[in-house]
């Protein structure tokens, strides 16, 4: 069988760096792996994938991808992970947030090649969703009350119209353990540890509901995404929510972490979210309904307090 080649763009970031570790890890892979940075190639991931190869790539512009085509030709699999994912700094700075969320340079790119058929594994977000009632399903209607979310929308509806080969996967929030290279923002479960470790007293929503995702299964049904394509090679047009099994609100986030590391869960305050300003409205319950994932891959993902409890192991004792 010929190599098959994947790219996974926006690769130094969290879930990307996953991904080229559970791929550089798979023995006898059969893949050629390359990976696209934006803002800097830290030294200890070429270390860490010394087997693929790595390009600078701005989505804003495009730059950067006709590198792509020449090193690494057309890829089977893209799985496009970059994006500006911080909801705050997308209200900052909407235009950029369209430019580098919607991915009409990656398209226009891909559409170039003479049989367009790259299989688009696209991330979303349940931030589509406007959070007023719980287990959205995919074809409940998309209302997004941030910049972040329009952002999203706005991606899946370009994709859905102009490419016939993705997957479209609206996480919930991701989590698990840190990465090689470690990512700059704050990761959910270990600011929990963090904050509470300390025995400092903290606020948590106890009105705000996700269905948390373990990092691991979110790399598995990119995996099963990608075997399924290059197996059957039948392209696919799915839209898939991608959550845990479990409706949490962060306050119950909190306790998991402090019932696991035996902290006192009296410094776990309680508060409405709408008494914080966040400077971003953020939606209250976009927890999801996700039979469509499990029937679809015939996956099961992990149980929130696992996926905790196996984040907190990899962290050592905190
Ligand atoms: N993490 C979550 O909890 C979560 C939840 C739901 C959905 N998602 C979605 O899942 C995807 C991956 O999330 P993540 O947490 O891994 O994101 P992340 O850690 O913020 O990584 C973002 C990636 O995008 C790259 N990037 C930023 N601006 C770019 C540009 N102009 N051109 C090209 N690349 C650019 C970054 O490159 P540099 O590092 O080099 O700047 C980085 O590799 C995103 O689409 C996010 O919206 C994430």
């Amino acid at each position: 069988m010929t190599r098959k080649r994947i790219l996974v763009v926006g690769g130094t970031g969290y879930l990307g760096q996953h991904l080229l570790q559970a791929y550089s890890g798979l023995p006898d892979s059969p893949y050629d792996l390359a990976f696209t940075y934006r803002s800097n190639l830290p030294r200890d991931l070429l270390d860490a994938f010394p087997g693929s190869l790595a390009f600078h790539v701005d989505l804003q512009t495009g730059g950067g991808l006709d590198a792509v085509s020449q090193a690494f030709g057309q890829p089977d699999v893209v799985v496009n992970c970059a994006a500006l994912s911080v909801p705050r700094a997308c209200e900052a700075d909407p235009a950029a947030t369209m430019s580098i969320n919607v991915p009409s340079t990656l398209l226009e790119w891909l559409s170039a090649f003479k049989e367009a058929n790259t299989l688009l594994i696209h991330l979303s977000t349940d931030q589509v969703y406007e959070g007023v009632k719980s287990f959205y399903k995919e074809d409940d209607e998309t209302i997004p009350v941030n910049v972040y979310g329009k952002s999203k929308v706005a991606a899946e509806q370009f994709i859905s119209k102009n490419w016939s080969n993705f997957a479209i996967l609206r996480s919930s929030i991701i989590f698990g353990p840190q990465t090689i290279s470690p990512v700059p923002k704050s990761l959910p479960i270990q600011w929990i540890d963090g904050v509470l470790s300390r025995g400092d007293k903290a606020e948590f929503f106890h009105d705000e509901f996700r269905c948390p995702v373990y990092v691991k299964d979110v790399v598995t049904i990119i995996q099963a995404l990608t075997s399924r394509w290059i197996s059957d090679g039948e392209r696919m047009q799915l839209l898939l929510n991608v959550g845990g099994p479990d409706r949490v609100s962060r306050a119950q986030m909190a306790e998991t972490v402090a019932h696991i590391r035996g902290y006192s869960t009296s410094l776990i305050k309680l508060v409405s979210a709408s008494s914080v300003d966040r400077g971003v409205r953020s939606p209250a319950d976009i927890s999801m309904d996700i039979t469509r994932l499990v029937q679809t891959l015939r996956i099961s993902p992990t149980p929130f307090k696992e996926g905790v409890r196996l984040t907190l192991e990899a962290e050592g004792s905190g």
